[in-house]
């Protein structure tokens, strides 16, 4: 039997040292939430950001925009954020409609109030070992493997996916563990025979239980990155997990996994934004 890595067991532990961090120090967080349009998977994504707010004793503040809403307009409400002494943190939900530049929305943030550790500062001080803001999947996936005991020192890591929500930062914090790292993407030749060298296999390749024991070294350690609802319902990741559980030594469920890590580390970044202005 492999280790079974409790996502949702270590975000709530994290939880729970954050609200008792802001109860002890008295500190006074709130973030803002914008979301344009109405995707449904985002509107379930923001609600469990504010419930998380509240669990831990953040302020949230909910910004529910039309789907017409102009790029202006959008622009005009982060410069406002931005000034308002009563915000730590700003984030805004992506995807954005087509009609708005996700690259002008993020650049616009504040670095200090950037939470979700997107724009190009927090970027670049991740990128040269700078402290800054991380970006909530990968942070959340080092915690993950931390908290699992589980070393990253000197160990091959594939990463599959060069997104630059989850994939490149994944790739830089790993790198910043000492890991040895190889990302690969729909172009990467021999993918399989990459993948099997990887001592730690993280999935971020957005396919149904695409990785399956093909993919995958005997010991090896596999975060599946990836959400998706089955025809019947069900939901499933990247990984194919009945295939490959009896060869790995440790795995993340869908659900349960990575999943919660995400909120758990935006919280964590929230108190820290609180932290940086007391
Ligand atoms: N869309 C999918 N994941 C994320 C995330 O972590 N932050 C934001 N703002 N939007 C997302």
């Amino acid at each position: 039997m492999p280790q079974i890595i409790d996502g949702k067991a270590i975000s709530t532990a994290i939880k729970d040292e954050l609200k008792k961090e802001v109860a002890e120090n008295n500190i006074k967080a709130t973030l803002a939430v914008i979301q344009v349009g109405n995707d449904p998977a985002s509107t379930v994504y923001v609600g469990n950001k504010k419930k998380a707010c509240e669990y831990i004793g953040i302020g949230s503040r909910s910004y529910e925009l039309p789907e017409e809403t102009t790029e202006a307009e959008l622009l005009k409400l982060i410069d406002d954020l931005n000034r308002d002494d009563g915000i730590n943190g700003i984030l805004v939900q992506l995807p954005v409609p087509d009609h708005i530049d996700e690259h002008k929305i993020i650049e616009r943030i504040s670095p200090q109030k950037d939470v979700d550790g997107f724009s190009p500062e927090s970027v670049g001080n991740l990128c040269i070992g700078r402290e800054g803001f991380v970006s909530c999947t990968p942070a959340g996936i080092i915690e993950l493997l931390k908290r699992s005991g589980i070393s990253i020192e000197g160990r091959e890591c594939v990463v599959i996916g060069r997104s630059n929500i989850v994939g490149k930062p994944m790739a830089l914090l790993l790198l910043a563990n000492n890991g040895t790292v190889t990302v690969c993407h729909s172009r990467t030749v021999n993918l399989k025979e990459i993948c099997k060298r990887a001592d730690i296999l993280i999935a971020a390749v957005g396919r149904p239980r695409m990785i399956n024991r093909d993919y995958v070294k005997e010991g090896a350690v596999v975060i599946d990155v990836g959400i998706h609802r089955m025809d019947n319902g069900k939901l499933c990741g990247d990984v194919d997990y009945d295939d490959v559980s009896d060869i790995v030594s440790a795995i993340t469920p869908v659900p349960g996994g990575v999943g919660p890590m995400t909120i758990a580390m935006l919280m964590y970044n929230c108190v820290k934004a609180a932290r940086q202005v007391k």
